[in-house]
């Protein structure tokens, strides 16, 4: 029951599945929560506010100008109350408004208000989830740090089946006991950990031209990179981007070179390393790349052709072989004999720290959501480690940005 003593902010919009609201309230508080129901004037049609009052033991928030509320604050208030701000269910459009910055009600207004950890869990017509402007904002939300919980596929209220059925609300309890019992495990003082440090990251795939219109490349998102992203400016950190090409968009406060190829990459990080601290390699870069790009668009003739193939510039070696260099964070992607490997390249490649991770299965490494690492470290002659299980990627990159600020210091 990590969820105990927490503050949970409950926002509701107007779905039919606010009335699975009310059993989560139930939940939560069953876990020993205290929780408090902001609902938007759309959720009032579908369920009363009287049934948030009486599971939750304290008066609904509907309006954002309440006379009553001292010092007419209530939303930065409400804010600061929360330890979690939980959207249950959240409509197409109030995901929309989020993903906008609108700040039109009490609910929105508390969105962009809040300082805690943001959970969503979508509800709506299959049809609208699969959306391109409703992906938009997600995949927008999720950049800007949100984490989703569903929506879940079967039969909806419409009367149509598909993906966006509100997740159950134990299920929802079981996101925030896990992000509870996770965050208990973080610093207090993790704000702070990399204060004044540089950190370079690259993060995404790289594209190796074949001719004009093709090129070799991977299934990396960026994901796990833009989450170290986050997680080194929230630890405090000056933060520089190498990105691959992705489709996510990077924090304001980060600086970001945009690149392509192996060689791009390697020369914007050669260029950049020397300047700062830390350097952690999350890109999955090509490890080889054609020896010519046509310039042409290769025609089709023989039934089998032959690419040849040249050793890209190993980005990570290089770094941790400058003479000036940062402190060096690698990243291996296995698919068999994951410690093994890691270990082979934290030491071949000389590095402070590498991060292993499972790919090619189903869960976790490339594209996913979520993530499970195996760190690894030289540590007074030996190998340090330690396991990051399975979670956000989110919040394992700030379990690994706290392993780094821990281990940066006995290096310098
Ligand atoms: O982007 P996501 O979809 O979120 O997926 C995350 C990830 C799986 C890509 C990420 O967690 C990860 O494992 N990144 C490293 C992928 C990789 O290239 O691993 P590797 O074992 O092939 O390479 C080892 C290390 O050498 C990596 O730090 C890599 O950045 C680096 N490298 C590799 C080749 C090269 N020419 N230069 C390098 O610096």
């Amino acid at each position: 029951m990590t969820s105990t003593n927490k503050h949970i902010l409950l926002g509701v919009a107007g779905g039919i599945a606010a009335y699975k609201s009310a059993v989560l309230v139930r939940l939560l508080r069953k876990r020993g929560a205290e929780v408090k129901v902001v609902m938007t004037s759309s959720a009032l049609q579908f369920i009363c506010p009287l049934t948030f009052q009486a599971l939750s033991g304290h008066a609904v928030h509907t309006e954002l100008l309440d006379a009553e509320t001292e010092n007419a604050m209530g939303h930065i208030s409400l804010a600061r109350w929360a330890d979690v701000l939980l959207i249950a269910p959240a409509t197409a459009n109030f995901i929309a408004k989020c993903s906008h910055g609108l700040a039109d009600d009490l609910l929105s207004t508390l969105y962009l208000a809040a300082s805690c950890p943001v959970y969503i869990a979508p509800a709506m017509n299959q049809a609208m989830w699969g959306k391109p402007a409703t992906q938009e904002n997600i995949t927008k939300l999720k950049a800007h740090g949100v984490y989703m919980i569903g929506p879940e596929a079967g039969d909806q209220a419409c009367g149509e089946t598909g993906l966006g059925r509100m997740a159950e609300p134990e299920a929802i309890c079981g996101h925030l006991d896990s992000y509870f019992y996770d965050a208990g495990e973080l610093v207090a003082t993790f704000g702070q950990c990399l204060q004044g440090r540089k950190v370079l990251i690259s993060a995404g795939p790289t594209r190796e031209p074949l001719d004009p219109v093709r090129y070799l490349t991977n299934r990396s998102s960026g994901k796990m990179g833009y989450a170290l992203v986050r997680a080194a400016l929230d630890a405090g950190a000056e933060v520089t981007l190498i990105s691959g090409p992705v489709s996510l968009t990077a924090p304001d406060q980060a600086e970001v070179v945009h690149v392509e190829t192996a060689a791009q990459m390697y020369a914007a990080v050669m260029s950049m390393a020397p300047r700062h601290d830390i350097y952690i390699g999350a890109a999955a870069v090509a490890d080889y790349s054609p020896v010519v790009a046509e310039t042409r668009k290769i025609k089709k003739h023989d039934a089998q052709t032959t690419l040849i193939l040249q050793k890209t510039q190993d980005i990570l070696a290089d770094v941790a072989a400058l003479a000036a260099r940062p402190f060096t964070v690698g990243f291996a992607a296995e698919t068999h004999d994951l410690d093994a490997y890691a270990q082979t390249k934290l030491k071949q490649k000389n590095l402070d720290m590498i991060a292993a991770n499972w790919v090619g299965g189903e869960q976790g490494g490339f594209d996913s959501g979520q993530n499970a690492l195996q760190v690894f470290w030289c540590s007074d002659g030996g190998v340090g480690q330690k396991t990051l299980p399975m979670t956000d990627k989110s919040y394992l990159a700030k379990q690994l940005i706290q392993l780094i600020s821990e281990r940066y210091p006995k290096q310098s």
